[in-house]
């Protein structure tokens, strides 16, 4: 298993290229199943996760064509999927696939919108929480589906099509919006979602649904109508860039200190992440190539962040605002209110040097003078990545271990770090 190793102490100067949002482009490539005809989607980020759904997708039937590069391509640019669902031949995704991705569970809304039937085994626990599906089959049986739930399989049937409902979700669930939208998009009349989510990534698929001939109105507020139609086509869509691969290089800076411009990272997308680093101390300026990064000398002021459903601080972040907090001039709070076992980190930056109490939902950081590189390793990306932001400010030279969990999510993060400066290589193994 690949390992990456970082000394720590150097600034980090120059710009990133921030790609395609993991968490868009997943949806997106679900959503190809509720048409016969190519969607084209650009800027899609070279990542495990998307290779992965690309064979579980493979599964049912479907056929993904990899673009080839284009004269004036850099490395960085994204690549471009056909996705065709032409024939749509197996409605059964497995546990052997679904168990490797959660978001894969998803397909269960448009294969029972498109065929009338979905036999998905259920995703079962993973390293942040037990992540149930109830919302997401309250919302098909909103829709007219009929569950059946059977030796670890949910089967969902709606032989005469799905019906528009009304789906008012009691926890906001970005799942459970995606799932909603995309079976009532081919839903025999309106349905309304109250208490959606209002992630970004919510809206580029909904402009995307739109692009192919959905009606949906009010993607990215808590409340989505859709006027469902008789079929999907193709279109082409370039995914939104990624706030969370933003978030995270700006807390890197924040880290190391020195100046950073992320490019096509959109600062709007960003909000409540970046007001949390100027509170810290860096400074942040939306540019027209996207958001510079800078942090020259001063120390870090500790900070007290709620995580939340967006247009709050993501959860998606809390790991890596924890390893910054670390080297804080005074104690930091941080609650996490999404996943209840998002704390993974906590013992592997401790390895560090970092001083962390965790009290039910609530992490104590207290600031250190120093951190010490260590060899380390987590069970889930954003963990993981928060552990690499840490080494960039430890003394000497820290490993970071099962480097696959960050290909999951981040696409050539050492290439990306050590273009502006940073002591990071991949070890292969
Ligand atoms: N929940 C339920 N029942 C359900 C669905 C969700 O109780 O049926 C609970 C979850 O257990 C959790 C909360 O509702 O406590 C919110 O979960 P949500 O459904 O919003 O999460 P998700 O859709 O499974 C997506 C992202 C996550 C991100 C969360 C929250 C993708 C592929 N995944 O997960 O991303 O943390 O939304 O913003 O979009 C990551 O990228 O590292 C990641 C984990």
């Amino acid at each position: 298993m690949d390992r990456i190793r970082i000394s720590g102490g150097r600034k980090l100067n120059g710009s990133i290229p921030i790609s395609g949002a993991k968490n868009a482009t997943l949806p997106l490539m679900i959503a190809s199943l509720l048409t016969d005809q190519t969607l084209v989607l650009e800027n899609v980020p070279r990542l495990a996760d998307v290779a992965l759904l690309q064979r579980i997708l493979g599964n049912h039937g479907v056929d993904v064509m990899v673009g080839g590069k284009r004269a004036g391509e850099t490395q960085y640019d994204g690549q471009t999927l056909h996705i065709s669902a032409a024939h749509i031949i197996d409605t059964t995704a497995p546990y052997e696939l679904v168990s490797r991705m959660r978001a894969s569970f998803w397909v269960i809304a448009p294969l029972v919108a498109r065929t009338g039937e979905a036999r998905i085994s259920m995703p079962g626990g993973c390293a942040i929480g037990t992540r149930p599906v109830d919302l997401l089959i309250m919302a098909l049986e909103r829709l007219g589906a009929e569950i059946e739930i059977e030796g670890g399989y949910v089967i969902a049937r709606a032989r005469n099509g799905l019906r528009g409902g009304k789906v008012v979700f009691p926890k906001v669930t970005v799942g459970g919006t995606h799932t909603a939208v995309m079976a009532a998009s081919l839903a025999k009349g309106t349905s309304v979602i109250e208490n959606a989510a209002r992630e970004p990534e919510i809206k580029d698929v909904a402009d995307c649904l739109n692009k192919m001939g959905a009606k949906i109105s009010g993607a990215g507020t808590s409340r989505i109508v859709i006027e469902g139609v008789a079929r999907l086509f193709g279109a082409r869509h370039r995914v939104v860039s990624d706030r969370i691969e933003a978030g995270t290089y700006a807390m890197a800076v924040a880290m190391a200190g020195g100046d950073v411009v992320l490019e096509n990272a959109q600062p709007e997308l960003l909000k409540a992440g970046l007001d949390v680093l100027v509170q810290a101390g860096a400074e942040i300026t939306p540019t027209n190539a996207g958001i510079r990064v800078t942090r020259n000398g001063s120390g870090l002021a500790p900070v007290e962040v709620t995580t939340a459903p967006f247009p709050g601080f993501p959860t998606d972040l809390q790991a890596q605002l924890m390893a910054l907090m670390t080297r804080a001039r005074g104690t930091s709070r941080i609650t996490e209110t999404i996943f209840e076992n998002r704390f993974m980190h906590v013992q592997e930056l401790a390895r560090l040097g970092a001083r962390i109490q965790l009290e039910g939902e609530t992490a104590t950081i207290e600031g250190v003078e120093r951190l010490k590189g260590a060899p380390v390793m987590a069970t889930d990306l954003r963990a993981s990545v928060s552990l690499v932001i840490a080494a960039l400010a430890a003394e000497g030279e820290t490993m970071v271990n099962r480097v696959y969990h960050l290909d999951r999510g981040f696409e050539r993060l050492e290439d990306k770090l050590s273009a502006c400066g940073a002591a990071i290589e991949r070890i292969n193994g």
